[in-house]
């Protein structure tokens, strides 16, 4: 039988156009031999950006990848990279036309667990997100400004007066401090030092593109003696899980009182049967939250001091902004320093795609149709390399976002619709405090001779090489006011 696809756009079935679609508006997809699958999975683990940008030197907005093998099931998996496109897929993935399974993030499995807003579906995701959001917003939000504050200050007061600061490790150190005491609240700082430990030793084994490969293959996790990666793996999340589960004990011994943490909220919540999470739910939760939380925002973090330190005008145009504003100024309100925040989230978005929406009705997106089974994500670098958005999209350029506004489908480094990242407000917030705490009473050089690659870091995108500062004597910004 055949079923009609449902149109989610201006696009009309059936026609074969400069893109390459066949008779029925399918897009075309070349059969690729197993030997050239393996060395696309290659590229996309070892050169992601470089495999992208191939991917649209065709003119394609939307095409057909196989570099995800078995982790996401047997269905045929297209990015797109065109805001139609993508507010057709994002702004309808409650069900009907496109759902968003959590299996399909199995992935992340071995660094998260199951039993986490990640990789849960349908009723009991929506019940997970409703629970953790609000702990990420309003006034929650406002308290963990203070937080964010003093620990930037914590890290800076360790810093040479003179010499060179690595950027990623110093950034990571502040948004594990922060992560650890939004999910833990204060007081158990012995417990956060091993944690952290833990959790810094577990993310570094996949902190390279070439150790990045063990998250897609699953047989590497496996545990095949004391030299194998899969070994580390296994005795690393037994020793984090011993500790979550001691402290998860631990917290529930004690009256919760007046305690404002998502462990606390956790343990007082009920799932959406009624009953009280397991520890394992807990677990899955808090780990998912600590390595959603911590890896990004570093990410971010340091992209955006890279950036600056290469881009002589946009510092000292921030510079200027942060020394009018004055000590006590409220960061959130200070518009180029919002702006920064934004352009190092375009020009390195973190999560290179959203996560996968699976197609459950045939369907039809910009000419293109989509059979049920078929599994589309945002591909979020391309979008924020397209130069009819962004023109010279490899330039670190704060403006553009004060020429103009971007939709929600044309800027998206936190993604969009039902899986829309729950700690969005807290990384941007993070952002501006931090950048405004640091470059308000330090001044720095670029320590890299060279420019640093953007690489593959898990499933994430990094640096290819350590990002480096040199703390100089503080400087006069010289922008002048009218620039502001
Ligand atoms: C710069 C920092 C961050 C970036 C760029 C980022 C990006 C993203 C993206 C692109 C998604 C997928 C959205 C989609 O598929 O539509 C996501 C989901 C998620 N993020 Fe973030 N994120 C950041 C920080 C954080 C923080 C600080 C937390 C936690 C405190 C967090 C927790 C999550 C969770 C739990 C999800 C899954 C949501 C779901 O499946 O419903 N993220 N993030």
């Amino acid at each position: 039988m055949t079923r009609t696809a449902a149109r989610v756009d201006g696009g009309s079935p059936g026609v074969a156009g400069p893109s390459g679609l066949v008779a029925n508006g399918r897009p075309e997809t070349v059969p690729q031999s197993a030997l050239r699958r393996r060395w696309q999975l290659a590229r996309w683990i070892l050169d992601p950006t470089g495999y992208l940008r191939d991917q649209v030197r065709h003119g394609k907005d939307s095409f057909q990848v196989s570099v995800f093998g078995d982790a996401m099931g047997s269905g045929s998996v297209f990015l797109l990279t065109e805001p139609k496109s993508i507010q057709a897929l994002m702004s309808r993935d409650t069900g009907s036309e496109f759902s968003s399974p959590g299996e399909l993030n199995l992935i992340l499995a071995p660094l998260l667990g199951v039993r986490n807003t990640i990789l849960l579906s349908g009723a009991a995701h929506r019940h997970r997100r409703q629970l953790v959001m609000p702990r990420f917003h309003g006034e929650h939000l406002q308290n963990y400004a203070r937080v964010i504050e003093r620990i930037t200050r914590q890290e800076m007061a360790s810093w040479p007066q003179e010499g060179v600061i690595s950027v990623r490790e110093a950034m990571q150190r502040i948004s594990m401090g922060v992560i650890l005491e939004v999910v833990f609240g204060l007081g158990q700082a012995e417990r956060h030092g091993e944690l952290e430990s833990l959790l810094t030793r577990r993310l570094a084994m996949t902190a390279t593109p070439l150790t990045s490969a063990v998250l897609f293959f699953p047989w590497l996790q496996k545990d095949f003696g004391p030299l194998s990666p899969g070994h580390r793996i296994s005795q690393l999340a037994a020793q984090t899980d011993a500790l979550l589960y001691a402290m998860i004990a631990e917290r529930r011994a004690q009256p919760l009182g007046e305690r404002l943490d998502v462990l606390s909220m956790l343990l007082e919540a009920r799932d959406e049967a009624g009953e009280p999470l397991s520890d394992e739910d807990v677990r899955d939760e808090l780990i998912t939250l600590l390595v959603a939380g911590h890896e990004t925002a570093a990410t971010s973090l340091t992209s955006a001091l890279y950036w600056l330190h290469r881009t002589p005008h946009a510092l000292d145009r921030l510079r200027s902004e942060l020394e009018a504003a004055g000590v006590g100024a409220e960061p959130m309100k200070l518009p180029y320093l919002t702006a920064v925040g934004q352009e190092a989230l375009r020009l390195h978005p973190v999560a290179m795609l959203s996560f996968a929406r699976q197609v459950e009705t045939p369907v039809e997106i910009a000419g293109q149709c989509y059979e049920p089974g078929d599994l589309l994500m945002a591909c979020i670098y391309l979008l924020h390399q397209r130069p009819d958005l962004y023109p010279e999209p490899q330039s670190f350029r704060p403006e553009r976002f004060l020429e103009r506004q971007f939709s929600p489908y044309e800027y998206m480094p936190f993604g969009a619709g039902v899986r829309r990242c729950v700690g969005a407000a807290l990384a941007q917030m993070e952002l501006k405090i931090v950048l405004a705490t640091v470059l308000g009473e330090m001044d720095f050089e670029s320590a890299n001779a060279r420019a640093v690659p953007q690489a593959r870091r898990g499933v994430t995108l990094g640096h290819g090489a350590p990002v480096r500062l040199r703390r100089i004597p503080r400087q006069r910004a010289t922008a002048p006011a009218a620039a502001l």
